[in-house]
């Protein structure tokens, strides 16, 4: 497949550009877009057909549902049979931004999306091109990370283009995501609210707008986000999540991955200041790791607080849960 790649400044934005993305969308083909998270790959929710491409695109299992992205509560409604008070409260509150609320489904929606699911997950990102794109296309727009299955999610145009060249129809460059983690997603049929994958929005500020929230405990195996129990994130580099930076064995052709300082006796990805700036880098080093040939990264693990939550997730199943 011939891939067309088109740039699209976020703080500018060329509405006639979007418009061909669209088009793409509407008629049933694949589009690569950037949003605050990660890039997603894109398809017309409702059509089943566009859908199927998705998965044969990322060469992902088909028991592994898709995220819809909509650009308005209302377009919520078109795939939801019911959304609870408190989870409208939360979507008024978070929307647009990275969380991913799950609902029951509404019959119309097709199997396919939801993997046979009788739920239905729906984000409405903050990203002003995803926005215009979904509004644009006039329909949701189901998406998944734009990675093939089992690597990094892309947090660049470039790596979203290095896996997805050739597998679809446009890929939009809208340069770098900013948050670098996937979206938390959050189960809303359960009777108490449950993070199936933790994200920038923690379990905490969900329970002061929904009442009730807590992580899902194993996230490694949870299932109900069947997404969850693949080998995700992995570079081809041997990953170690590191509790005690001072214990970093010597190793051929290493490379240690932090944030926060330290001087180390190796080579440093050094992800800035805070856990925030980590989480928008551990992906993009993790992914540099291997284009720079390096055989071990060891890589900080931060504490289980705000976004470190899920930057522990995503690090310890990159690691294969070895850590140091
Ligand atoms: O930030 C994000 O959420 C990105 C951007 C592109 O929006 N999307 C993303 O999609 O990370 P994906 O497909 O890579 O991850 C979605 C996760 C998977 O683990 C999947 O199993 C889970 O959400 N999921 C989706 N629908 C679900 C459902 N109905 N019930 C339980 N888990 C669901
Ligand atoms: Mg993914």
């Amino acid at each position: 497949m011939n891939t067309e790649i088109i740039k699209i400044d976020p703080d500018n934005i060329d509405m006639a550009l979007i418009d061909r993305a669209a088009e793409i969308i509407r008629r049933g083909g694949l589009v690569v877009f950037p949003t605050e998270t990660v890039y997603g790959l894109g398809a017309n929710t409702f059509d089943p057909r566009a859908v199927a491409g998705i998965y044969a695109a990322k060469g992902r299992p088909s028991d592994n549902p898709l995220i819809s992205h909509v650009c308005s509560l209302e377009q919520a409604e078109e795939l939801a049979s019911e959304i609870p008070d408190r989870a409208r409260r939360l979507m008024e509150h978070f929307w647009g931004g990275p969380l991913t609320v799950i609902l029951k489904r509404k019959s119309g929606v097709p199997d396919i999306v939801s993997a046979g699911l009788d739920t239905v997950s729906i984000r409405f990102p903050s990203h002003s091109v995803a926005y215009e794109l979904i509004k644009r296309a006039g329909v949701p727009i189901a998406a998944p990370s734009a990675n093939l299955s089992g690597s990094p999610s892309p947090t660049t145009a470039r790596h979203a283009i290095y896996d997805m060249d050739g597998r679809v129809d446009m890929i939009i460059d809208g340069g770098d995501s900013f948050i670098g983690v996937e979206s938390t997603v959050v189960d809303m049929t359960l009777d108490v609210p449950t993070v199936l994958r933790p994200g920038a929005i923690t379990a905490e500020e969900i329970a002061s707008v929904a009442g009730q929230c807590v992580y899902g405990g194993d996230y490694s195996n949870a299932p109900k986000c069947p997404g969850m129990k693949y080998t995700h994130y992995s570079p081809k580099a041997d990953v170690w999540a590191v509790n005690d930076m001072d214990r970093i064995p010597p190793a051929e052709n290493s490379a240690v991955l932090t944030y926060g300082g330290g001087r180390f006796d190796r080579p440093v990805y050094d992800a800035g200041k805070t856990v925030g700036d980590y989480a928008a880098k551990l992906f993009y080093f993790l992914r540099k790791a291997d284009e720079d040939g390096i055989k071990t990264v060891y890589a900080r693990l931060p504490k289980a607080e705000g976004i470190g939550v899920a930057v522990r997730n995503r690090l310890l199943k990159a690691a294969g849960g070895k850590v140091l």
